[in-house]
């Protein structure tokens, strides 16, 4: 009997246990699934076995790579919940008790947070645009470089309609639309910038960090021209805006069928100011707006040469950037309808707190 798959499932039972930062599983799958970690070794090691024992190890050791695999998903899942929490946790915290002295109604804090972006990319020259709520799989998935069966789709867990229309699961689902509104003024030399905010929809098991409906704002930017450059700018000059306070930010890969390279941005963690603290993990950045340059695919759906044009996208998740904005710490709270909690959120609360005090 070939013991060593048992072993190295126990090797690394014993290792996923101690591990709790989402960088370190990584170095973990690196170094069992890796081209040259232990499982691949023990792929090696199958040619020294005797022929009628062969079967049997090699489905031993394939047992264990899918036990491995599985593992370190359901790891990645359960840090990445945790590391969400630690940083809405980490949020400063708003008072539901409290009074307000507000009697004509007030607006939610997604629209004052909408508002506020909206605000400041029109000052950037961006115009801000509708999109329906139903839309379809072309527009959702196919015109997005994302085709039928493609495993992208199940990050997406998505509501179709008997019509077989479906809820948007992003607001991408409007980038083609908009690609076409604006190509020939593209042609005539004008850059295509557009920010499109909107309701989304996904079947997520709801809890204090999930919810099966939230709220995006999706960014557009085509030119000749354009390079990764103008979108760092355009994220660190919106996001400081946003905070009040110069925003440091970084770009790690990500993958997104519809930018190519994809990435993701960090903001500097401004609790530790980047030294690693307990609500970065240690880390000193905190995840928050996934981007890259649009992929050639969807600017040719829209009928726009990829070979002229160029541009870059980004999708901001409006309700966790109003979460982390008003300290609310449960998403449930948005769609609760409690008027007690969500008349709390007045525009006052965009002053920052020592600025009232002055006032
Ligand atoms: N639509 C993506 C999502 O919801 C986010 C995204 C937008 C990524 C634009 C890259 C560019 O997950």
């Amino acid at each position: 009997m070939f013991e060593k798959p048992a072993e190295l499932k126990k090797l690394f039972e014993e290792k996923l246990a101690g591990v709790t930062a989402t960088a370190d599983v990584e170095q973990l799958r690196i170094e069992f699934l890796g081209k040259k970690g232990s499982v691949a070794a023990l792929m090696q090691e199958l040619r020294n076995i005797p022929n009628e024992q062969k079967k049997e190890a090699g489905q031993a050791i394939n047992e264990t790579k899918q036990f491995v695999e599985n593992a370190i998903a359901e790891k990645l899942e359960e840090l990445k919940k945790l590391e969400e929490q630690k940083l809405i946790d980490a949020c400063e915290s708003y008072d539901e008790s409290m009074p307000t002295d507000n009697d004509i109604g007030s607006y939610h804090p997604i629209t004052l947070v909408r508002r506020e972006v909206e605000n400041i990319f029109l000052s950037m020259g961006f115009s801000i645009e509708d999109y329906s709520e139903i839309t379809d799989d072309y527009n959702c998935f196919e015109a997005l470089n994302i085709p039928k069966h493609h495993p992208a789709r199940d990050m997406q867990d998505t509501y179709y309609l008997s019509t077989g229309q479906l809820l948007k699961t992003h607001t991408s689902a409007a980038q083609n639309t908009i690609l076409r509104k604006y190509k020939s003024s593209l042609e005539n030399g004008n850059p295509i910038r557009a920010i499109f905010p909107g309701r989304c929809f996904r079947n997520e098991k709801i809890d204090a960090c999930h919810e099966n409906t939230f709220f995006q704002m999706e960014g557009m930017m085509v030119d000749k021209d354009i390079s990764i450059s103008n979108l760092i700018y355009f994220m660190k000059t919106m996001l400081s805006e946003v905070f009040q306070r110069d925003i440091t930010v970084r770009l790690r890969p990500g993958f997104f069928p519809f930018v190519e390279p994809g990435f993701e941005l960090d903001i500097q963690c401004s609790i530790c100011g980047g030294k690693g603290c307990p609500s970065c993990k240690d880390s000193g950045w905190l995840e928050l707006c996934p981007c890259g340059m649009i992929h050639p695919n969807v600017l040719t759906a829209a009928g726009i040469d990829p070979e002229k044009y160029i541009g870059f996208a980004f999708g901001l998740g409006m309700t966790r950037l109003a979460m982390m904005r008003y300290g609310v710490k449960d998403i449930r709270v948005f769609n609760s309808g409690n008027l007690k909690a969500l008349s709390q959120f007045t525009e006052k609360s965009f002053t920052k707190p020592e600025e009232s005090k002055e006032a």
